[in-house]
């Protein structure tokens, strides 16, 4: 199957393995989804200028292809005491039952700086860099383009796909409300734009010129072929990779992701601050009330770190944050280039020879 995005990537499958931020994106696992002819995603958000070099240095060792860096878009955060007082009351009773020392409560940085993450990248020039979060802007996105790397920005809504695109670059993810992880949200409520995959692909295509990955809730080739039928040029899967061999993984959300309903999931502000979708758990229970009160991404996100850290090290999971999007059961265990391939065969079948819509 060839698409738009197939021929500019020079993929052999319309397959993107999206990019997940805590340690899923091994190396191995972007190489083997790159080796495979899909286009393996290294998630460095969480990652410091230093070990993204060495990453993409492991990547570039293992694999040839085409493969992406993905960012989040992030201002330098604006503390003030007294929410960050506030969140601690919150989480106190946590730290108390997990026996973290007090001194967790004020973490050393709240974020890796955005700024010199992106020089880092910019400098090594990966094939693809893709952010979400936000918009990188017009300047950063023509530096990214002269270097020859090819842009992708995250939408969750027609009026973010339209701006990223006036901007320059080079295709758009549309993530739809099944989504696992973070939403990209950056223009208007994240609540408002909770779209479904089926309903915000088409407007999103419609919308603009330039090619469209339709990512949420797509976990096999049903659901690649239903997002090319939408007038995507490649599917971007996430949860479907979760439980792969080659994912980073933790045992404990692995084995949540074996067991989880089609009900299991649910979007919560209260781990980082920022509207995310993920297993429920009893913190997110526990802490819904306060859901929207918690400080904004990154503060409580830097909060709940050593915490999530120390529930995964102490192995309670219900203390733990295990993004994952509503196609969560239908996650499996296998090779990831088995994911890719039988993803990428299936929706060739149900499609039969041809291009996309658009
Ligand atoms: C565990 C996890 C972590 C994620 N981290 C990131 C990230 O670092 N950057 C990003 O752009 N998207 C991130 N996402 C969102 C995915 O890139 C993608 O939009 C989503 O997985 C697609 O929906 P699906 O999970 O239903 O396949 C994450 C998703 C999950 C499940």
């Amino acid at each position: 199957m060839q698409t738009r995005i197939t021929k500019a990537l020079g993929l052999s499958h319309p397959i993107v393995q999206a990019p997940m931020a805590g340690g899923m994106t091994t190396p191995e696992l972007v190489a083997a989804v790159s080796n495979a002819g899909g286009l393996g995603s290294f998630a460095a958000a969480t990652t410091a200028p230093a070990t993204i070099r060495a990453q993409i240095a492991a990547i570039r060792e293992k694999t040839a292809k085409p493969f992406a860096v993905n960012l989040f878009v992030l201002a330098p955060p604006e503390v003030k005491p007294s929410e960050v007082e506030f969140a601690n009351a919150l989480l106190a009773r946590y730290r108390l039952e997990l026996g973290i020392e007090t001194n967790a409560a004020s973490p050393a940085k709240w974020a890796e700086d955005f700024e010199t993450q992106f020089e880092a990248v910019l400098d090594l020039a990966p094939p693809v860099f893709s952010s979400t979060f936000g918009a990188i802007g017009a300047r950063k996105t023509a530096a990214l383009k002269a270097r020859g790397v090819f842009v992708i920005g995250t939408a969750t809504n027609v009026a973010e796909a339209k701006l990223l695109e006036s901007q320059g670059v080079d295709a758009i993810v549309a993530q739809g409300a099944e989504a696992g992880g973070h939403r990209g949200t950056f223009v208007g409520r994240a609540e408002d734009s909770l779209i479904g995959t089926m309903a915000l692909i088409p407007q999103v295509v419609d919308a603009i010129a330039i090619p469209v990955i339709a990512a949420g809730g797509i976990m096999d080739g049903r659901g690649v072929a239903a997002a090319i039928a939408l007038g995507a040029s490649a599917a971007a899967m996430g949860t479907a990779f979760l439980r792969a061999d080659e994912a980073g993984t933790h045992p404990l959300h692995k084995a949540a992701l074996s067991q989880v309903g089609e009900t299991g999931t649910t979007v919560t502000r209260a781990v980082s601050g920022r509207h995310a979708r993920g297993i429920r758990s009893r913190y997110m229970e526990e802490m819904a009330p306060h859901a929207d009160q918690v400080p904004a991404y990154p503060v409580t996100n830097a909060l709940t770190t050593v915490l999530r850290a120390e529930a995964a090290k102490q192995g309670k999971a219900d203390l733990m944050a295990m993004w994952a999007g509503q196609g969560a059961p239908m996650a499996a265990a296998h090779p990831a280039a088995e994911i890719v391939e039988s993803a990428s065969s299936l929706a060739a079948k149900i499609l039969g020879a041809g291009e996309e819509r658009k």
